[in-house]
């Protein structure tokens, strides 16, 4: 079959084959199936006008990721055709996450998605794409990084700008933000991660990382438990995320801008993507793929009973993903309540920062503009003088012009 599938043309593959997902702005995803073996082949089949170097590019960059169980397997690439062949995935996290009716990114995949980053590094590839469209699963759930389109290789100078995890910098830095932007993602934890990375360059949430590799590697199956309406209990989300307080006199509340990703390294796409800059962390970011998020929808939060009536498993879990409140997993029960206590009202603080933010910048845009005030005279003294010495030239007045010369150069 792959045999096959390497000779076949353009119009071949798209009169052949399936679309899987949706057309994607560089191309389209077709899904191929072996007869004999059963086997499934992705072949995205790339604009008729995508450049060469590009597209080896890209393939050569998920041939890289793909030995590190980042990305799906590359079995060929045609730079005529314009085509690459991979192994075939199911579905990506939002449409998984839509069917099983998850209201946040589960801790497993939380900590796939982080595991998958930190593998990127050793690869020695920066995905720099991280639209959570990019994130796909296999049939046993297992998590995948593909579209390798912005991908650049890890050089030294990668390293010294963007520390010992560039994905963490970048990538992750993207997906933390955007979950939120699809509902059954809602909000997660990985930003809590980016932003202490950010903050020291050798930060690494081991707990997650281990957790999210021995799900890479099947020693454990991905569960969506937490994710799921009736699991409040199990997650950390509702015990740590309050509701956003609404604006003050706001009648309808106003959604907090969306993040500005990090500025890019390659600009090349027609669309606005990932990009690099540590500095500006909150503002608004353009959403790049055709899918229109949608606002995340918060679970309410627990009463104190609730989180009261927390058993010690869930209170080591929440630990183990919070330590930088100063607790772990072995931190005694009425600490890690304390830290829960804690990190509530700082996040609840967080929420309301931005409302007010955006509530002080909508109702600046409702104000009648200032009156512009002239600009100030930009022409340097010196050349004002010059100008008018030269307008006496022009005017043949040379007499006087001569002895503004002769005065000037004496008086120097
Ligand atoms: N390996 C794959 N298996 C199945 N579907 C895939 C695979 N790779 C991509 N797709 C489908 O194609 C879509 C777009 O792929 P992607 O590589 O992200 O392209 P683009 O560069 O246009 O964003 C994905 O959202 C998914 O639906
Ligand atoms: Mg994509």
């Amino acid at each position: 079959m792959l045999a096959a599938l390497k000779k076949k043309s353009r119009d071949e593959i798209e009169s052949s084959f399936q679309i899987s997902g949706k057309k994607g702005l560089e191309g389209t995803t077709f899904v191929a199936t072996d007869p004999v073996t059963d086997h499934r082949y992705a072949i995205k089949l790339f604009s008729k006008t995508k450049s060469a170097a590009k597209l080896e590019l890209e393939a050569e960059m998920q041939s890289k990721a793909a030995e590190f169980g980042a990305a799906p397997r590359v079995y060929y690439h045609s730079a005529t055709e314009k085509f690459i062949i991979m192994d075939a995935l199911v579905e990506t996290i939002v449409e998984k996450g839509r069917r099983e009716k998850w209201t946040k990114t589960p801790y497993d995949y939380q900590a796939m998605i982080y595991a998958l980053c930190i593998r990127l590094d050793k690869a020695g590839v920066i995905q720099n794409d991280g639209n959570p469209l990019n994130l796909m699963v296999d049939k046993r759930g297992r998590l995948y990084i593909i579209d390798y389109g912005f991908a650049k290789e890890i050089t030294p100078a990668v390293l010294k700008k963007r520390g010992s995890q560039p994905n963490v910098n970048l990538t992750l830095w993207h997906f933390a933000r955007h979950l939120k932007h699809y509902k059954p993602l809602g909000l997660n934890d990985l930003i809590d991660i980016v932003n202490k990375y950010l903050k020291s360059n050798d930060y690494v949430d081991t707990v997650l990382r281990d957790h999210g590799e021995k799900l890479l590697k099947g020693e454990l199956m991905p569960s969506v438990a937490d994710a799921l309406p009736g699991g409040e209990s199990k997650s950390q989300e509702p015990m740590s995320r309050p509701p956003p307080p609404k604006p003050p006199t706001m009648e309808t509340p106003v959604r907090p801008p969306p993040p500005k990703p990090p500025a890019k390294e390659t600009p090349e796409r027609p669309v606005p993507s990932p990009v690099l800059a540590q500095s500006s962390m909150e503002t608004p970011p353009a959403m790049e793929r055709p899918e229109t998020p949608q606002a995340p929808s918060r679970p309410p939060p627990p009463t104190i009973a609730t989180r009261h009536s927390l058993g010690r498993g869930e209170l080591r879990k929440w630990a183990a993903q919070h330590r930088h409140m100063g607790i772990d997993g072995n931190s005694k029960s009425e600490d890690i309540r304390k830290a829960m206590e804690r990190h509530r009202h700082e996040e609840a603080a967080k929420i309301a920062m931005r409302a007010v933010g955006t509530f002080i910048s909508s109702s600046k845009k409702n104000e009648p503009p200032k009156r512009k005030k002239r600009p100030k005279a930009t022409t340097p003294r010196r050349n004002r003088r010059n100008r008018s010495i030269y307008r006496q030239f022009v005017q043949d007045d040379r007499e006087a012009i001569m002895a503004r010369i002769e005065a000037r150069r004496r008086g120097r």
